[in-house]
């Protein structure tokens, strides 16, 4: 049975950039994968300057919207990743075989440290703690965006390094699992909804805050005039239908817009009609988990619990094996 694992960013807000990208399918497969492995990854969120009140108030943040969104502690181990100190044990095993070459050439280690003035070595080396995540639990499937296929090459790479130096087949090479939408736009219009861009729609906004965010939001740029018809494949809010309304409602909105019928502020209306389906029990239950932070302790000292039992057989195996 393939072993599922995946790890977000204490950054802020759950948007639903992150939930139709990836924590969708945390839901989804904790069904169909018992033991699946999820992480709040706040190791990886100290790489730059940072409050450590509004670190503290974010790991707790972003473990009560998982369990919002429906995250069973139940199916699922939940945790946070400084709880398990084998994942920066593994890191360092890493680091010894990966090449300093292939950290200096990641996309998004140039992008940062181009920035900076004095570059924090823990930048570079957020790849291989990220490798050791995933390897740590074995998994060979990562439910995720998009964004991250580039990242988990270099788990990929890590596994088939270690697996070769130390003549065991020993670490999976992991997988990419995608949603049907693998990458959600910005409502501004921009390629990735993403929170550092401030285009989002985050979990626990109200009704009515959704819809201040929709109403102004990017549609087909090319249909300026309610009579332009417009097209659904390039819109971003088409693509919010195809993840929040049925199928009837999606072939409907379809229709009415590349023929005319409907104004950008009609489909709008749908889509939030659909949203609000969705996100108000979302919210709710975040609510719930407010009133009963208890809950969300239990939960992740269970999850950790789990993690830090699977950690260690792994790392007693990879000592063995490495002549430690
Ligand atoms: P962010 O990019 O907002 O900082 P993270 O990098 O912590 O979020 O990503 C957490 C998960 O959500 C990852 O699996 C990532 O691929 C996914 N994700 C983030 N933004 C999007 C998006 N716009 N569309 C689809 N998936 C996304
Ligand atoms: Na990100």
């Amino acid at each position: 049975m393939a072993r599922i694992f995946s790890g977000i960013q204490p950054s802020g807000e759950l948007h639903i950039g992150n939930y139709l990208g990836a924590v969708k399918n945390w839901v989804r497969l904790q069904d169909t994968h018992p033991g699946a492995i999820y992480c709040v990854v706040d190791y990886h969120a100290i790489t730059g300057t940072y409050d450590t009140a509004v670190l503290r108030a974010r790991r707790w943040g972003m473990a009560k919207s998982l369990l919002a969104a429906g995250v069973d502690p139940s199916k699922a181990a939940l945790f946070m990743q400084s709880d398990v100190p084998a994942h920066t044990e593994l890191s360092w095993l890493f680091t010894t075989l990966t090449p300093l070459g292939d950290l200096e050439r990641q996309t998004q280690f140039k992008d940062k440290s181009s920035k900076m003035e004095s570059i924090p070595a823990g930048l570079l080396m957020y790849p291989v703690l990220q490798a050791a995540d995933i390897l740590l639990y074995r998994a060979d499937s990562v439910p995720v965006g998009e964004d991250q296929v580039q990242h988990l090459e270099l788990a990929r790479d890590t596994a088939r390094k270690w697996n070769a130096k130390f003549d065991q087949p020993y670490f999976p090479e992991p997988k990419p699992l995608l949603t049907p939408t693998r990458r959600i736009m910005g409502l501004d219009g921009q390629a990735k909804m993403s929170k550092s861009l401030g285009n989002t729609i985050a979990l626990h906004e109200t009704d009515e805050e959704i819809w201040a965010k929709i109403r102004p939001a990017v549609t087909d740029p090319q249909r300026v005039r309610k009579s332009d018809p417009g097209r659904p494949e390039v819109c971003n809010i088409f693509q919010l239908h195809k993840a929040f309304s049925s199928d009837e409602t999606q072939t409907h909105v379809a229709q009415q817009c590349s023929t005319a019928g409907w104004g950008c502020m009609d489909c709008k209306k749908v889509l939030l009609e659909g949203m609000v389906l969705e996100l108000t029990p979302i919210r709710r239950r975040s609510e719930e988990l407010d009133a009963e932070p208890a809950r969300v302790l239990d939960a992740l000292a269970d999850g950790a619990a789990t993690a830090r039992a699977i950690a260690g057989e792994t790392m007693r195996e990879v000592r063995g094996y490495m002549g430690l």
